[in-house]
């Protein structure tokens, strides 16, 4: 099964993709948490991600397909995937679904979670992203067990993400609106994408994405 999980910064996808994809034993392919990893070991394409993540802009289509498609044409990702922040543009979509049909794949659901911007503020101001594995905490919705200690992997660098001051946040809803959101359009003509409300529990939030993906 391939699916993506669709939202604007902060809408929750990195937080309901592990469960989900536990759930239905696929690998995640977040395309910021592999330009993070990048950056991380400081790449020439980590660089180059860089400016344009802490400027709220998207990287360039080229950029990200390259990425992506190297990515899936991996063995793991041959029985299924979840894709978390990809697409974002109606270019990357095209560019994805040609090469599924042109790999005999198909894509099966498109699950957009659904949050007003104000609450996209509050969640992702508080939020901490483990640098090591990327999981993410927020310091009243969501804490680890142990302040400032990753629950998943037990490192102690549970940190602000740069992208997350509260003017790039601003930046990066603006591109959402402007760029990606044409692209659940674009899968709500096709008859392939199911809004689920974001807002509540996560627990809850979790609860209506498997809902979405059995109906
Ligand atoms: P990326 O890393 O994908 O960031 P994003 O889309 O902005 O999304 P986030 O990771 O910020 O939010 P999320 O939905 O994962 O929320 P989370 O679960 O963490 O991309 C970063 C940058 O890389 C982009 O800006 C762009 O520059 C570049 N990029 C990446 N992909 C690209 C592409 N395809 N094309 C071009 N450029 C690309 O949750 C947020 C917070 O809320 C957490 O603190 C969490 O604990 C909390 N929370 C979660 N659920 C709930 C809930 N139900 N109630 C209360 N709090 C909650
Ligand atoms: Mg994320
Ligand atoms: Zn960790």
């Amino acid at each position: 099964m391939n699916i993506i999980l669709f939202g604007p910064p902060g809408a929750g996808k990195g937080t309901q993709a592990s469960a989900l994809c536990e759930a239905y034993s696929m690998p995640q392919v977040a395309t910021g948490d592999i330009f993070r990893a990048h950056l991380k070991n400081n790449t020439e394409l980590g660089q180059l991600a860089r400016g344009y993540m802490n400027n709220g802009q998207l990287v360039p289509d080229e950029v990200v397909w390259k990425l992506v498609e190297s990515r899936l044409s991996e063995p793991d990702c041959a029985g299924g995937v979840l894709l978390d922040g990809f697409p974002r543009t109606v270019n990357q979509a095209e560019l994805m679904l040609g090469w599924f049909k042109s790999t005999g794949r198909e894509l099966n659901r498109v699950l957009a979670l659904i949050v007003p911007d104000e609450e996209l503020v509050v969640r992702l101001a508080g939020r901490r992203t483990c640098l090591d594995c990327q999981a993410t905490y927020h310091v009243q919705n969501n804490p680890p067990a142990v302040e400032g200690v990753c629950d998943r992997c037990g490192s102690t660098r549970v940190v602000q993400r740069e992208d997350d001051s509260e003017e790039t946040v601003r930046l990066r809803i603006a591109t959402y609106h402007r760029e990606t959101s044409p692209v659940l359009a674009f899968f709500k003509e096709q008859g392939l994408a199911s809004e689920v409300e974001g807002l509540g529990e996560i627990s809850d939030v979790a609860a209506r994405l498997r809902q979405a993906l059995q109906g």
